[in-house]
């Protein structure tokens, strides 16, 4: 059996720089979920080892099943896939529920546009997600485990695999984990990319091979899931919380967070921001503490406009929320959702119409067509939006599309359909005027609606600066350097770049 505490002494020595602090971004950031990236070799494992690797699995496994679900609902751990369920609650709900079979599986879908939280935790730190997995295992009492990865994260599921592979050969895996009497194999799914599939029963359809398609819930896959039996289907950053919290104790990780979403959240912080990328906060953190702290601002040229959390699913929220806390309950409160953690900052140049087409297009393309209010609904819901946005629709279009928003909502199967309207709702709710500029004055000032845009002019506040000119792809700009410029609109293709690059709001439509 392996020596964890040999295997970490040895290979401190070897490399002591393990024992560095986390890095961080911005000071605001508390690390967790990403305390090993960019710190270990994540395909060495023990190099993980060496970090308290496993050493939460060998005290899990010294207490009877109960017992770490007790830490698990005593921690208020929430699953970070999107809903926030209670964590514990579930393992219990699977562990109450007796079967010579179970299911544990994670779920590494990650479908939303703009989040590679997953993914980025799969490559380069795997053995924490195998750790929780087999941690969740060992308490509902599964001895097969799966995990869902999209084909399109091939490094992801290639360090998967040697991460189960190394972990199987030291006998932390496999029969008889760390020579106990408990034993977990795990395999890993590639699923083809849907995001339904990212769905709970979807994704359970599709790794009995089956179309994956979403069914109406209840059974919960806690009472009835894969091959009928009880099966617990968590997040990928959900089960890398785990070890953390049996590791350092319930107590540790409520210090962290909020009273009702403790813990912290990574978000794939994207958009018109200056710094973008991964970062790890505690939940209870004001959206404008993200945006402009750490994510730095829009830049001195552009204005705030808004921030969609939580994708296709999620909403938009503006400047008036900047002070709001990012917490679970808080974001649904405010009309949005966490969702799994997708976070895009959109400035003055962006339009919320087609911020609200482009995800309706996805939602479109991504409904699994089973049930006909999302299938059909949310086609008809973009084609009130094409009408909106090329400058043929009415007041009463939009009236249309906020009534069909909510009967979709109200009525689809699954998780999905209820959610493709939120994008809509919220930006009628809250930009409702630019709704009201596209279907009166026939005009989208951030210059987006590509149907509403007759021609591009140039006005007195050009400095001259050429960028525009420079970008243009039919070079229809002329003008000299410091010189007011002109573009020719019998070559002009009203492509935008020229509105896009201005950096002193000199480019104006009409
Ligand atoms: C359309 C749709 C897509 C989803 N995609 C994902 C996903 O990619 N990853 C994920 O963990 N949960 C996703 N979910 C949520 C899952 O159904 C499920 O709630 C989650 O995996 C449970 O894990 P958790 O309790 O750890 O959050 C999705 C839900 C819906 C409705």
């Amino acid at each position: 059996m392996a020596n964890l505490k040999q295997i970490k002494k040895e290979t401190l020595e070897q490399n002591p720089s393990l024992l560095n602090p986390v890095y961080k971004m911005h000071e605001k950031e508390v690390r967790v979920v990403l305390r090993n990236c960019d710190v270990i070799d994540p395909e060495d494992i023990n190099q993980y080892i060496a970090r308290d690797g496993y050493f939460a699995l060998e005290k899990a496994l010294a207490l009877p099943p109960v017992e770490v679900i007790e830490l698990m609902k005593e921690s208020g751990l929430r699953g970070r896939g999107g809903g926030g369920f209670p964590t514990g609650k579930k393992w219990e709900f699977a562990y109450n529920n007796v079967s010579d079979t179970k299911y544990i599986i994670c779920n590494a879908d990650e479908g939303d546009p703009g989040a590679f939280m997953d993914r980025s935790v799969l490559e380069q730190d795997p053995h924490s997600v195998i750790e929780g997995m087999i941690i969740a295992g060992y308490s509902i009492g599964a001895h097969t485990g799966y995990v869902y990865v999209r084909a399109e994260y091939p490094l992801a599921a290639k360090r998967l695999q040697l991460a189960i592979d190394n972990a199987v050969e030291l006998g932390i895996l496999g029969e008889c984990v760390l020579d106990t009497d408990y034993s977990l194999n795990i395999e890993i799914r590639l699923g083809a990319g849907a995001f339904v599939c990212g769905e709970e029963t979807a994704l359970i359809a599709s790794i009995e091979g089956e179309r994956g398609m979403s069914r109406i819930k209840p059974p919960y896959p806690a009472a009835k899931g894969l091959f009928g039996k009880p099966t617990i289907i968590n997040n990928v950053e959900t089960l890398s919380n785990v070890p953390q919290i049996i590791f350092n104790g319930p107590k540790w990780f409520k210090s962290f967070g909020t009273k009702d979403s403790p813990g912290t959240k990574v978000f794939a912080l994207a958009g018109k921001v200056k710094y973008n990328g991964l970062i790890e906060v505690p939940m209870g953190i004001t959206l404008g503490e993200i945006i402009h702290d750490i994510g730095k601002g829009v830049g001195k040229k552009r204005q705030f406009k808004a921030v969609l959390t939580g994708g296709p699913s999620g909403g938009c929220l503006t400047e008036k929320h900047l002070n709001e806390s990012v917490d679970f309950d808080n974001l649904v409160r405010l009309g949005s959702m966490m969702g799994s953690g997708g976070m895009i900052v959109l400035d003055d140049h962006d339009c919320m119409v087609d911020i609200a087409k482009f995800y309706l297009d996805f939602s479109v393309d991504e409904s699994c067509g089973k049930c006909t209010p999302c299938r059909e609904g949310t086609i008809q819901m973009f084609k009130l939006l094409e009408k909106i946005s090329d400058g043929t629709g009415t007041v009463e279009d939009i009236e249309k599309l906020r009534d069909l928003s909510v009967s979709v909502k109200e009525s689809s199967l699954c998780g999905l359909g209820m959610t493709a309207p939120n994008p809509v709702l919220s930006t009628l709710e809250h930009f409702y005027d630019e709704y009201l500029e596209h279907v009166n004055d026939k005009r989208c000032k951030s210059s987006s609606c590509k149907g509403l845009i007759n021609e591009y002019f140039i006005t007195d506040k050009c400095t001259g600066c050429t960028i525009c000119a420079r970008r243009c792809p039919v070079q229809c700009i002329s003008g000299s350097l410091k010189e007011q410029h002109t573009i020719d609109p019998s070559i002009c293709i009203r492509c935008g770049e020229c509105f896009a690059s201005c950096n002193f709001d000199a480019i104006i439509t009409k």
